[in-house]
């Protein structure tokens, strides 16, 4: 009968939806979820990406408010954490290279962490076009960490 089979589909795409809206909530707050067994970096990494995915949406907007400010805080915070941690990608380098390696993705980090403090400042200061504009930049400075740094 037509109108069963149009229920059933309705039925389908229902319990579809249901399953896969869950997944996509957990998409949002992290790449693949953090693994147990992950390194600290990537656990890291993680919390800087959970909270620049929501900032970048308040971005678009220009509408930042008190969370935008935890947002940043958290960023902050995580990027120190990965500043001093240990890279597998260098680990996995000739002893005589992994110093070099390792001051090139500090720096970067160091670069990240005073963008994010001038992100921080221009939010409080009201200057929103300038804190939309610099969490803009820190895309270009993932990109040249993760160029690096990351296993393709
Ligand atoms: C807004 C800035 C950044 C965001 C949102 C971000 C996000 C991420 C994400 C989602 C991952 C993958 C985690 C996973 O495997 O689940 C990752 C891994 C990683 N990122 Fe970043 N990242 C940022 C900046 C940087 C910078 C600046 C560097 C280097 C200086 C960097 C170095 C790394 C490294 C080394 C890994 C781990 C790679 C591995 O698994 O061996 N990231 N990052």
């Amino acid at each position: 009968m037509k109108t069963f089979a149009m229920n059933r589909r309705a039925w389908m795409i229902m319990m579809a939806a249901t399953l896969v809206a869950p997944l996509g909530l957990v998409s949002q707050s992290t790449a693949r979820g953090a693994d147990k067994d992950d390194p600290p970096i990537v656990k890291f990494m993680e919390e800087i990406n959970g909270a620049y995915k929501l900032l970048r949406r308040t971005a678009r907007r220009k509408n930042f408010d008190e969370e935008s400010q935890k947002q940043v805080s958290t960023m902050i915070e995580y990027s120190k954490k990965a500043h001093d941690a240990k890279v597998p990608m260098i680990e996995k380098m000739p002893e005589a290279k992994r110093e070099a390696a390792y001051k090139e993705f500090k720096a970067l980090l160091e670069k990240q962490i005073k963008t994010l403090g001038e992100i921080l400042a221009a939010i409080k200061g009201g200057d929103n076009d300038k804190a939309a504009q610099l969490i803009d930049d820190l895309g270009g400075i993932k990109k040249d960490g993760h160029d690096k740094f990351v296993p393709a």
